[in-house]
């Protein structure tokens, strides 16, 4: 199938890209470039053989669009193009919701006049909020607890309002848990423009001698070991999930559907810090300060309705997710010695 990737040079999509050209799909990739670098492109290049279409353009841009479906004759869309830093979110909302709601409303306008209506959404667990129970299902009450949160959970409601509207569209919403690793390659990663805001990466620039040392935030939660427990899950296998949600859609089964990508297992900290020292043979040095406001003890997904639907499965464990993501950091970055 033709696929156009929105944001499809970022950390998922470029995955992504690999994926389903393995699977020998033809891939489009529109990206903005705000939070990745075009080398991306040469990289994939490298892992396939050849490079992905590349525009580069903004997903607002409906008149492009328009003309990016056409001329790539698109079959389905996947939509990887947003802003993610929660905290950001919080200081710049207008900012979140124009791109990620903004940007989804165009996108499905365009998509609607070319007649393209097989969408795969990226949305996140995020939509959940604090979990009242566990694992989470797709079922769990949502109440997210920021703008970035919101905008995945606005761009939702629209999608299940199009859905109802004409049975021609097909859609799925992917709820990714944490995704976390590189391409075994070390080639493509995750690449945070400024400060990560999340847990592995953090911990990969302790390990190069980028950050002096990790701040865990708060060791008395009713955990294993009192850290936080989060459900990470290998890009790849996220990945795969996306080849898989494809193949559910061109059933034509569904018109809308919401489906977790996570492993179902929880990992704390400190489980993560002690098998990332193993990894990398490097020390990671931490400390331990108070719970952040509004960080929870566990989460983690109940990942039996993917399985039931797509036969999907996450198969790759811990080890693996962080001995890739230590490959990509060590491979692409200046390590302090
Ligand atoms: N990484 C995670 O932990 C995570 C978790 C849950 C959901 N998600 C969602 O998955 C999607 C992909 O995440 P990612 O980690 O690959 O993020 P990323 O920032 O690495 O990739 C997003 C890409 O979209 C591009 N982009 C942003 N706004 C755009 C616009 N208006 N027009 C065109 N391109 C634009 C960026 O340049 C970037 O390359 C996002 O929608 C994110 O909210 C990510």
């Amino acid at each position: 199938m033709n696929i156009l990737l929105t944001g499809g040079l970022g950390y998922i999509g470029s995955h992504v890209a690999v994926v389903l050209t393995e699977a020998g799909h033809r891939v489009t990739i529109l990206d903005n470039l705000c939070n990745c670098k075009v080398e991306v492109l040469s990289h994939l290049a490298k892992i396939l053989g050849s490079s992905p279409i590349f525009i580069q353009g903004d997903v607002r841009d409906q008149v492009l669009l328009e003309s990016v479906l056409k001329d790539g004759k698109i079959e389905a869309v996947m939509h990887f193009a947003g802003l993610k830093a929660v905290g950001e979110s919080v200081q710049k909302p207008l900012m979140y919701y124009n791109n990620n709601v903004g940007g989804a409303i165009s996108l499905l306008k365009a998509m609607k006049i070319c007649q393209v209506k097989t969408f795969v959404f990226s949305s996140s667990a995020t939509v959940y909020g604090v979990p009242k129970y566990l694992p989470i299902d797709e079922e769990h009450p949502t109440c997210p607890e920021s703008p970035y949160g919101q905008t995945k959970l606005h761009i939702e409601s629209i999608l299940r309002d199009l859905a109802n509207s004409d049975d021609a569209w097909n859609i799925i919403a992917l709820r990714y848990f944490n995704p976390v690793g590189a391409h075994e390659s070390g080639l493509i990663g995750e690449e945070p423009n400024d400060i990560p805001n999340n847990l592995v990466p953090y911990i990969s620039h302790v390990a190069t001698g980028k950050f002096d040392k990790l701040k865990i935030f708060g060791n008395d939660y009713k955990t294993l070991d009192g850290t936080g427990v989060r459900d990470y899950i290998h890009v790849m296998d996220l990945a795969e999930g996306h080849v898989a949600a494809l193949n559910y859609l061109n059933k034509k089964l569904p018109k809308f559907s919401i489906i977790n990508l996570g492993t179902g297992a929880g990992y704390s900290v400190l489980e993560l810090v002690n098998l990332y020292e193993k990894v990398s043979s490097r020390k990671i040095t931490y400390e331990i300060s108070g719970r952040r406001a509004g960080d929870i003890a566990s989460c983690f997904a109940n990942v039996d309705k993917a399985a039931f639907l797509m036969g999907w499965r996450a198969r790759r464990s811990l080890h693996e997710m962080l001995e890739d993501s230590w490959r990509w950091v060590s491979q692409n970055m200046t390590i302090e010695l």
